[in-house]
């Protein structure tokens, strides 16, 4: 075959390579971010590819800044999407439930965000290339919210902040530590709502859950 008349081969560029550049982006990005405000602003501003661009809104957080605890969920669904906010659909509705049985709130002691702060196509598990892309934001929210204890909502959290590839069955109610540039914040891996949903029957595992952040936030 002469050289130029067959079908061009076009190589795929590999996604790890992608999330290189877009984690490198991210850290350097987040460096400069003094303030909760800095980095929304950031965050706003970043490129963040195809489901930024896909998605109607950066969902960044909700709740009380300077709260004592931060809780970290996944990624927003359609209903976050929509009005900007983490936790507002069904699963948030659950997770208020519980917040306030346990007599705590977003209005007052809880600070909620996610690993990704944009929705993914199809309401999918966001995939490793967007979590290592997003890894950056997220700790630097936890480094500048400097809560007291950190609830990690479901699998993809837990192991995103964790940095383990052990599942939310093995993780859950066992306290752990992340470590934010020397600074390290007491965090337990829990039941996602979704999940709960999914699974009642497990929804005594979460509400032990709870009560052992409580007691934690009240013996710190
Ligand atoms: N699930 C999440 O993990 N986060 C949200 O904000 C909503 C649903």
């Amino acid at each position: 075959m002469q050289a130029g008349t067959g079908p061009r081969r076009v190589e795929a560029r590999p996604v790890q390579a992608i999330a290189g550049a877009g984690q490198a982006a991210a850290e350097s990005v987040v460096a400069s971010c003094k303030t909760l405000d800095e980095l929304e602003a950031a965050l706003n501003a970043f490129d963040g590819g195809l489901l930024k661009r896909s998605a109607k809104n950066t969902v960044f957080a909700d709740g009380t800044r300077g709260a004592p605890l931060m809780i970290v969920g996944e990624a927003p669904g359609a209903d976050e999407d929509q009005q900007g906010k983490p936790f507002v659909g069904v699963s948030g509705q659950l997770l208020d439930k519980m917040l306030n049985a346990s007599g705590m709130s977003r209005d007052k002691d809880v600070y909620i965000s996610n690993v990704v702060p944009w929705r993914p196509l199809g309401n999918r598990t966001p995939d490793q290339a967007v979590i290592t892309m997003c890894l950056p934001f997220i700790r630097k929210h936890i480094e500048l919210a400097a809560p007291k204890a950190v609830l990690m909502l479901g699998g993809v959290s837990a192991k995103a902040l964790l940095g383990t590839e052990d599942g939310i069955t093995r993780l859950r109610g066992r306290w752990r530590e992340i470590d934010i540039r020397g600074q390290k914040f007491a965090a337990l891996p829990a039941y996602h709502p979704a999940y709960l949903l999914r699974q009642p029957a497990l929804k005594g595992l979460a509400w032990r859950d709870l009560l052992a952040v409580k007691r934690k936030l009240q013996s710190s």
